[in-house]
């Protein structure tokens, strides 16, 4: 009871005042470096069998996540956590699920080096990179080096992932004040406001700036055996606990949820309010607060225009 209670309280004191931030129309990136970046998020030759880049786990021409329920990395081998978005990763104040990582710098080294996905080592990577002419003048020109380093490439790669920011949301569009929602939209955000959605769903990414409980009412029982918060603190109240995802571009990132057990945003709308508000809420609802989530999806980067 003291938990609805605090979740009304808190809800009632987020709708006093604009708790989504929009997404800046301008942000600081180093572009020379993000065009290399670019360069090695589509390369497959930076993974042990030829195969894999991120882009086979993150299609930036989507949502920047993966549209199957768990990605393969090298050897068709099955990873077990759905791959989230790509998109406007610089403004989680953790990365992964789990927030192992602090920022993208360490988040970059973990798929190469994990044996799942790339299963390339630093030593393999800087092999690849310096056997390539074009490789070794595009890094000598950037960084100076006649021989490409190993965090070099990490830097490049996350110089061309912060430009993956989506502005100009119709959403943000509404919040500086330049266009209007339709009823429908505005009913939806009210309702999201209204049931306690934005008690973690807020800031400028709806999400990605804490951890939380999944099944805070109702015990949610993962259809994956993923390391939650747990596993990485020790603390036995972090179980089943993660980085609380962000909802920007959300209409374009199906499945849904860390083990993927979400097919559609309707679905995924509908087992939030049961496991983490603990409530039944209607049909009609489900579809309004949809609708003011699809006024989130934003314009991508110029750089991702398919080449
Ligand atoms: C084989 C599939 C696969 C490949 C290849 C891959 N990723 Fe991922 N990525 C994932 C999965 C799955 C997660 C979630 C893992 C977790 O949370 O523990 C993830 C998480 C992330 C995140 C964190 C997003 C968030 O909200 O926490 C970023 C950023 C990211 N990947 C970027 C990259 C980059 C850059 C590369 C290439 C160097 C890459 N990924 C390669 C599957 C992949
Ligand atoms: C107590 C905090 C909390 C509340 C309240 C909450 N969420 Fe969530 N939301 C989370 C967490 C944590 C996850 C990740 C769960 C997982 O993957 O297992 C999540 C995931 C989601 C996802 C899937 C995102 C993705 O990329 O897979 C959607 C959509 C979503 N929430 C919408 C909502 C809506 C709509 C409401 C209100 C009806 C709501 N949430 C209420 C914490 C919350």
């Amino acid at each position: 009871m003291s938990r609805i209670l605090f979740f009304l309280f808190i809800g009632t004191l987020l709708s006093a005042y604009e708790p989504i931030a929009p997404i800046p129309l301008h942000e600081q990136t180093n572009m020379p470096k993000a065009k290399v970046g670019q360069l090695l998020f589509f390369d497959t030759s930076l993974s042990k069998d030829g195969t894999i880049s991120c882009f086979s786990c993150h299609n930036i021409y989507e949502g920047g996540a993966d549209e199957r329920k768990l990605s393969l990395g090298v050897g068709g081998k099955e990873g077990d956590i759905h791959s989230p978005s790509v998109f406007n990763a610089r403004y989680n104040f953790k990365q992964f699920w789990n927030g192992r990582a602090a920022n993208l710098h360490e988040q970059a080294e973990g798929p190469l080096n994990n044996p799942f996905e790339h299963a390339m080592d630093k030593e393999s990577i800087e092999k690849v990179l310096n056997a390539s002419p074009s490789y070794r003048k595009m890094f000598q020109t950037l960084y100076g080096t006649n021989r490409v380093r190993y965090e070099d490439a990490i830097d490049a790669i996350v110089a061309f992932e912060e430009t993956l920011t989506t502005p100009n949301a119709k959403f943000d569009r509404y919040l500086r004040g330049e266009i209007s929602l339709s009823e429908a939209e505005k009913h939806g955000y009210m309702l999201f406001k209204q049931y306690g959605c934005i008690t973690c769903h807020n800031g400028i990414n709806v999400g990605g700036n804490s951890f939380q409980k999944m099944g805070t009412f109702t015990p949610y029982k993962s259809l994956q055996t993923y390391p939650d918060r747990k596993a990485i603190t020790g603390k036995k109240e972090h179980a089943n606990v993660f980085k609380v995802p962000t909802l920007r571009n959300i209409a374009l990132s199906a499945p849904y949820f860390h083990d993927a057990s979400a097919p559609t945003l309707r679905d995924a709308v509908k087992l939030m309010a049961h496991y983490n508000l603990g409530v039944k809420i209607p049909d009609e609802d489900i579809d309004a607060i949809v609708l003011f989530l699809n006024t989130l999806t934003g314009e991508k980067p110029e750089i991702t225009e398919p080449r």
